[in-house]
């Protein structure tokens, strides 16, 4: 996808600067032609010798220096760009194009473009979450400019938090994700709920399953590439986090709850892949229980169906795809659920085969639809699966759409 595709990456003054040499070697990798432009407090971070040997094109950071491309440099440059990436994207260079500066090359550069910019932010925390930096992001992408969400982790000023520069392979994918998705979803708001919710019985120790996440990121990453803006609910899992959407961590039902009701009125289409724990402790026990007795007992409550609720909140036009994981009675169980939830669709997941349901990297399963078909499909890549749910959900819009 990224064959012949011209990218100009643009790098600023920050520590991050030192990841943006991966990057090129995987956009050239993939066959892209990569043109380096860098402001001059990126030259503090990194050398242009550097990005000159990685990308194969000398590297222009000055205005006023010898042209080294036809025509007036940051035109030249503006207009061969398929794609603008800026990595590390400060809080500086973030600041100055919102408010329109081009004082420099990258800058100019920046303005001048037609080409789709991905900026991919990366500075200290309480940077980042400056109500300053965050308006400046907002009013970028109210211009259809994308910003690449920042990772959580440990930062180079020797806090931890949100700012990290994502790892090179998840800025790499976002683009060449751009690139293959046939972007039907764009402007469309899809939620993903994935892995599995817990439920504490003590400090220490909780009520969880086994779902891992892979099923509802993959989908997530499907709806991405093709277009939509994704927002991925997830329970605890050892995942890496994906980049380029909107991820809310939660760990029990409550919380996820919390997340989707406030998530799903803006919603166009929901897909409910967590394994949601159905019971809580009905206390929480102060301080960790001791063993005493050979056997022991947790009251459990029941916890609220978020599915359920957000069947009875759904409104015309919004679409609603629930999991139903089973080990006996498949269509039965998952048509119930199907009429009972008010869905749109629901995939019956076989977890009795090997290499299906629970953390496996394949799955097995049956659409059904409301309209009473069922399609069984063959043991397959989550990812090839999470292709197909949103191939009906797009069919579906589609539906809607004429009615
Ligand atoms: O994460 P992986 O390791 O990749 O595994 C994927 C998976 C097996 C978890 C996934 O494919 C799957 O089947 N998810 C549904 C798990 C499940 O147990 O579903 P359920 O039958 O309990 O619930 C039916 C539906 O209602 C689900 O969409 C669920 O998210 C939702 N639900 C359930 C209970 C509850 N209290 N609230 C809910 O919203």
């Amino acid at each position: 996808m990224l064959k012949g595709k011209k990218i100009v990456l643009g790098i600023t003054g920050g520590i991050a600067a030192y990841k943006a040499v991966e990057i090129v070697s995987r956009l050239r990798k993939a066959g892209a032609e990569v043109y380096v432009i860098m402001t001059k407090e990126a030259a503090e971070f990194v050398t242009e010798l550097t990005f000159r040997e990685i990308s194969g094109h000398s590297v222009s950071s000055d205005m006023w220096s010898k042209v080294t491309h036809w025509n007036v440099e940051h035109i030249a440059l503006a207009n061969l760009a398929d794609l603008m990436l800026i990595v590390p994207a400060t809080a500086n260079i973030i600041g100055k194009t919102a408010a329109g500066i081009a004082d420099d090359l990258l800058t100019t550069t920046l303005l001048a473009t037609k080409a789709p910019v991905f900026f991919a932010p990366a500075m200290n925390s309480n940077m980042y979450e400056n109500p300053i930096v965050q308006h400046n992001m907002k009013t970028l992408q109210e211009h259809g400019w994308h910003m690449i969400p920042p990772a959580t982790g440990h930062l180079a000023c020797g806090t931890a938090g949100i700012g990290r520069l994502p790892e090179a392979i998840d800025v790499f994918t976002v683009i060449e994700d751009f690139f293959s998705a046939v972007q039907v979803l764009k402007g469309k708001k899809v939620l993903v709920t994935a892995a599995g919710t817990i439920e504490p019985i003590d400090p220490v120790r909780f009520i969880g399953n086994r779902s891992s996440g892979k099923m509802g990121y993959a989908i997530a990453r499907e709806a991405q590439r093709r277009g939509a803006e994704v927002v991925l609910v997830s329970g605890p899992s050892a995942l890496q986090e994906p980049a380029g959407m909107r991820v809310i961590h939660v760990e029990t039902t409550a919380q996820m709850r919390e997340a989707v009701i406030k998530e799903f009125s803006d919603c166009n289409v929901v897909i409910k892949a967590a394994a949601v724990a159905d019971y809580r402790a009905k206390e929480i026990a102060e301080n960790k229980i001791k063993k005493s007795e050979t056997t022991m007992s947790i009251m459990l409550e029941k916890n609220p169906d978020i599915l359920q609720e957000l069947g009875s909140l759904k409104k015309s036009g919004q679409i609603l795809v629930g999991f139903a994981a089973e080990t006996q009675k498949l269509l039965e169980y998952a048509k119930t659920k199907l009429l009972k939830k008010n869905l749109d669709f629901i995939v019956a997941n076989d977890i009795t085969k090997p290499n299906a349901g629970f953390n496996a990297e394949t799955n097995l399963v049956k659409i059904l639809s409301r309209d009473g078909a069922v399609e069984e499909l063959p043991l397959m890549s989550k990812k090839e699966l999470a292709g197909i749910i949103l191939d009906h959900v797009i069919k579906k819009m589609e539906i809607n759409s004429k009615k």
